[in-house]
C-alpha cells in the first residue's frame, strides 16, 4: 500500500505544465517535504527511450495501436522502476502527465475509445491512479503560441498535427474533468505566478499540504 501522494499534471501542448513543475520544486524544497518530480513518456532511461521512438518526427507510419501500446510500455517500467519506489518511501510524485495523456489522445482524439485504452493501461497501472490531477487548461492558439515562441522546446511529431487535433484534446479533457473526482482545473491563461497560486490552493484543499 503506497503512503505518498501522487499528482499528475495535465493539458494541452505550452499549458505551462514543466515551468509550474520547476516552480514546486523551488517551494517544497524549501519547506523541506519530500518529492519528486518525473515525466511521461520517460522519467527512467527504457522510457526515455521509448518516448524517443514515439515521438520522432520521422516516424509518420506509426500505427495508433503500435502509439498506445508504447505509450503503457514506458509508463509500466517508469512506474515499476521510480514512481512506485517513490511512493511507497511516502513521498509526493508530481508526474507532468500520466494515464489520462493515453485516454484523451489515444482514446478520445485518435479515435481508440476512452474505455478501450483504459482496459489496456490498467495492465501497464495495475489500478494506480493519481490521487489529484491538475489539468492545466488553455485554449490551444494560447499554447501553440507560447510553444513557438520558445526556441528551447522541442517540436515533437504530436506538436505538428493540425489545429482541430488539440482542440479535440481540450475538450476531451473538460469531459474527463466530470467524469472523475479527482481532477482539478487550473486556468492556464492567467500568469505564471496565479496559475501556480491556483495549484497551491488546490494541493492544500486536497490535504496534500497543509496551508
Ligand atoms: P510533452 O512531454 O511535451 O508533453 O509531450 C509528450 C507528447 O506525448 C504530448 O503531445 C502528449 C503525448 N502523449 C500521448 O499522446 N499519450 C500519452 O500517454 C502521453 C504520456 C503523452
Amino acid at each position: 500500500m503506497s503512503k505518498g501522494y501522487l499528482i499528475s499534471l495535465e493539458g494541452g501542448e505550452g499549458a505551462g505544465k514543466t515551468t509550474i513543475l520547476e516552480k514546486l520544486e523551488k517551494y517544497f524544497q524549501s519547506k523541506n517535504i519530500e518529492y519528486i518530480t518525473t515525466r511521461e513518456p520517460g522519467g527512467v532511461h527504457i522510457s526515455e527511450q521509448i518516448r524517443e521512438i514515439i515521438l520522432d518526427k520521422d516516424n509518420v507510419e506509426m500505427d495508433p495501436k503500435t502509439e498506445a501500446l508504447l505509450f503503457a510500455a514506458a509508463r509500466r517500467q517508469h512506474l515499476v522502476q521510480k514512481v512506485v519506489p517513490a511512493l511507497e518511501a511516502g513521498k509526493i510524485v508530481f508526474m507532468d502527465r500520466y494515464v489520462d495523456s493515453s485516454l484523451i489522445y489515444q482514446g478520445y482524439v485518435r479515435g481508440m475509445g476512452v474505455d478501450e485504452v483504459f482496459e489496456l493501461n490498467q495492465y501497464a497501472i495495475e489500478d494506480l491512479l493519481p490521487d489529484v490531477t491538475l489539468y492545466f487548461d488553455l485554449s490551444p492558439e494560447v499554447g501553440l503560441g507560447r510553444i513557438n515562441k520558445d526556441d528551447s522546446r522541442e517540436v515533437n511529431r504530436l506538436d505538428l498535427e493540425e489545429g482541430s487535433f488539440h482542440h479535440k484534446v481540450r475538450e476531451g479533457y473538460l469531459m474527463l474533468k466530470d467524469k472523475f473526482e479527482r481532477f482539478e482545473v487550473i486556468d492556464a491563461e492567467k500568469d505564471l505566478e496565479a496559475v501556480f497560486t491556483q495549484v497551491i490552493e488546490v494541493l492544500v484543499k486536497r490535504g496534500v499540504i497543509n496551508g
